[in-house]
C-alpha cells in the first residue's frame, strides 16, 4: 500500500482488517440491526432494544399465524400494540446510512462478494447492495408460504373483507415475508446463504449480538475451518473470542474508514 498521508496513523488494526479483506478470495458480510442504528431503527437487545423496552415477543410467532392467518393479517394491517405502530412507521421513513452505502462501495471495489441481512428493513438495498440475501425476509415484501413466490406489499391487491389473501398463483396462504418466530427459514434463501458462506475464506460481521441461528453459525463455521473473522460492533459479542479482528465503534464510522482504506488500496498514491 502506498503511503496517503492517512496510511501513516497508526490504525493497526483498521489497516489489517483492509488487507485481510482485500487479500481474501472470497468475503462476505454478515449484518444485523447494528447497521441500521444509525438510521434511526433500534436494536432488538442491548440498550434501547426493543426487547429491553417491551420484552421478547412470544416465541410461537409463526404457530399463531398458521392456526389463524385471518386475525394474523388483521393485526398486520391494523396494529394494536404501540411499539409495533411505532416500528412500521419508523421502518417507513428509514433511509441507509453510512454504513449500508460503505458496504455497497465494498461489493462495487470486489471486497466482499455477498452479503448476508437478518435486517427487514430493506436498506442494504436501497444502499445498492447487489448480491443481498436477506434471511430474515423484507418487511415491504409479501411470501406465499405454499410457492415462496413474493410480491409487493404495497401492491399487493388486499381485500379486507376477505382476510386471508391467497396466492393468485396457487392459492396457498399469503404471509408477510419476515421471518416469525419458529418460523423455518425459506429453504432458497437459506441455500443461498450456505452457499456463499462455504465458499467464504473471509466474513466481516457488522452489528449483530450473533445470538440468532442460523445467522450467527455461518460465521462461527468460517471461523473454525481457519477463515477470517472480522467483526465490527462497539461492543464485543458471543462471537469476539473467535474475531481475527475485532474494531469496536459505530459501524458507519469504522465501515466508512475501512472501505476508504480498501479504495486507497485499489487506487494507491
Ligand atoms: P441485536 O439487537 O441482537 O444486536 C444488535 C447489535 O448491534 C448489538 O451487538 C449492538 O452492540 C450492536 N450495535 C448497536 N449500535 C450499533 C452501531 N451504531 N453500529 C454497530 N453496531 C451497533 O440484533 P441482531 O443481532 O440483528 O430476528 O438480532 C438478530 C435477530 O434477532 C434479528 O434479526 C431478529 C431477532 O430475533 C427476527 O426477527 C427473525
Amino acid at each position: 500500500m502506498s503511503g496517503g498521508s492517512d496510511s501513516k496513523k497508526p490504525d493497526t488494526n483498521l489497516d489489517r482488517a483492509a488487507q485481510l479483506l482485500n487479500e481474501a478470495e472470497f468475503s462476505i458480510a454478515l449484518t444485523g440491526a447494528g447497521v441500521s442504528v444509525e438510521s434511526g431503527i433500534p436494536p432488538f437487545r442491548g440498550p434501547g432494544g426493543l426487547w429491553t423496552k417491551y420484552g421478547e415477543p412470544p416465541l410461537d410467532g409463526y404457530e399463531r399465524f398458521i392456526s389463524d392467518p385471518k386475525r394474523a393479517w388483521e393485526e398486520l394491517l391494523k396494529p394494536t400494540e404501540d411499539w409495533l405502530v411505532g416500528l412500521r412507521q419508523t421502518l417507513g421513513r428509514a433511509k441507509p446510512n453510512v454504513a449500508h452505502f460503505s458496504l455497497a462501495k465494498l461489493e462495487s471495489l470486489g471486497a466482499i462478494g455477498a452479503l448476508i441481512t437478518q435486517n427487514v428493513d430493506d436498506l442494504h438495498r436501497q444502499a445498492g447492495q447487489r448480491e443481498l440475501y436477506e434471511i430474515h425476509g423484507n418487511f415491504k415484501l409479501l411470501r406465499c408460504v405454499g410457492c415462496s413466490e413474493r410480491f409487493s406489499f404495497e401492491n399487493f391487491p388486499i381485500d379486507v373483507k376477505s382476510l386471508p389473501p391467497k396466492c393468485p398463483n396457487c392459492k396457498e396462504l399469503i404471509k408477510d415475508d419476515t421471518v416469525h418466530f419458529g418460523e423455518p427459514i425459506p429453504s432458497e434463501i437459506l441455500a443461498s446463504c450456505e452457499r456463499v458462506s462455504e465458499r467464504a475464506d473471509c466474513i466481516l460481521v457488522v452489528g449483530t449480538s450473533a445470538t440468532v441461528y442460523p445467522a450467527a453459525g455461518f460465521a462461527v463455521e468460517i471461523a473454525r475451518r481457519g477463515g477470517t473473522l472480522i467483526e465490527i460492533n462497539p461492543e464485543p459479542t458471543e462471537l469476539t473470542e473467535l474475531a481475527t479482528i475485532f474494531l469496536g465503534g459505530t459501524a458507519s464510522a469504522i465501515l466508512n474508514d475501512l472501505s476508504e482504506k480498501i479504495l486507497r488500496l485499489h487506487r494507491p498514491g
